[in-house]
């Protein structure tokens, strides 16, 4: 087993990484502690019982979320009065067992419960394997928009098992590739060059490589100021191209993959990215089944992007890729980026 540091300035943390890391968990909380499982639905009945197995303290109680439609204010409300009605105190613990849905929704109410209380996650996806298990942000949706509530809130330990994506369904898989991905090719042309020559980008050694990019990240840029700012590579568009989509319809990841390609193919036209870069990520994106054409109206996606998070006084900071493995931060106004995505 691997264990990374996450090392913050006023916060630490480790990430476990390897075969039955969950049960480092068990044991820390079996016995002694009070704790409060919110878990997606199907990783319970897949997971539940072997992360359960031998606790002779159960936990206070548990809720399910069962996907994007769950990420709001109403069932962040559900879940925090279940956890008065549990007694939770701030000296107990809450643990996510699920996606990136859950963790997000399961670290938001960890967050602003009795103002604060410690949380662990199990990351059950690739997707929060790879990313969103590590880092703090956490959040609902509004009907405005994806994440536009949130707050930033670091677990107290994060438990990385791949054998927990055996179960996963193939479209969950690839949401998970879009992000490994991403990673590599915002930060690690070494990590392209595996990618290129066909290994295997759901294995250990890529979720430990894309992870602990990450924590560097985060260690860099806490608080999405600078740095940060990079992971969220095709994702502006990505996030507007969900929804207008109507969420569901196409998996995060499949939006995120458009939106890495739309980007892409509006950089390297405007010259911000070195010639070659698209067609090399559409070639990636192919060679793994993930979509990368945008036919609906950019109108519709501009008027979307205009109330991303990301805007301020008008001015947003896009990621472009200078090429497959580096990325930089380009700061634009909202007129020009318009005029840019309307010359597609
Ligand atoms: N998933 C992007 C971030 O954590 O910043």
């Amino acid at each position: 087993m691997s264990v990374l540091n996450v090392t913050l300035k006023d916060n630490e943390y480790k990430i476990y990484i390897g075969k039955d890391s969950i049960l480092n968990l068990r044991d820390y909380l079996k016995g002694k502690s009070r704790y409060f499982i919110i878990a997606d639905h199907n990783a319970f009945i897949n997971h539940g019982k072997q992360f359960l197995k031998d606790m002779n303290n159960p936990p206070e109680d548990m809720i399910f979320v069962s996907g994007e439609k769950d990420k709001t204010l109403q069932k962040a409300e559900t879940i925090l009065s279940r956890m008065v009605q549990a007694k939770m105190t701030r000296s107990d613990y809450v643990v996510s067992l699920g996606g990136g849905v859950c963790g997000d929704i399961a670290g938001f109410c960890s967050s602003v419960y009795m103002r604060g209380i410690k949380y662990f996650q199990i990351p059950t996806t690739l997707l929060s394997q790879v990313d969103s298990s590590v880092g703090g942000k956490c959040g609902v949706n509004l009907k405005e928009g994806k994440n536009l509530i949130g707050t930033f809130h670091q677990p107290s330990g994060v438990f990385i098992d791949r054998s927990l994506l055996d179960t996963l369904p193939e479209r969950e898989m690839k949401c998970g590739k879009a992000e490994v991905i991403k990673t590599a090719l915002i930060k690690d042309s070494s990590l392209v060059e595996k990618i290129d020559s066909g290994h295997d980008i759901t294995s250990i050694e890529f979720i430990e490589s894309c992870i602990d990019i990450k924590r560097k990240v985060v260690e860099n840029d806490q608080f999405d100021y600078g740095e940060r700012m990079l992971l969220n590579f095709g994702h502006t568009l990505g996030h507007a191209i969900e929804a207008i989509s109507g969420y569901g319809k196409l998996s995060h990841g499949e939006a995120i993959s458009i939106g890495m390609a739309v980007i892409t193919k509006l950089s390297e036209k405007y010259h911000y990215s070195e010639s070659g870069t698209y067609d090399h990520l559409i070639r990636i994106l192919k060679m793994h089944g993930l979509p990368y054409e945008y036919k609906e109206d950019m109108n519709k996606l501009f008027n979307y992007i205009s109330n991303d998070k990301k805007n301020m006084n008008n001015k947003m900071n896009i990621v472009f890729l200078k090429k497959p493995g580096q990325a930089y931060i380009h700061s634009t106004s909202l007129v020009n980026l318009y005029n840019m995505l309307g010359s597609l």
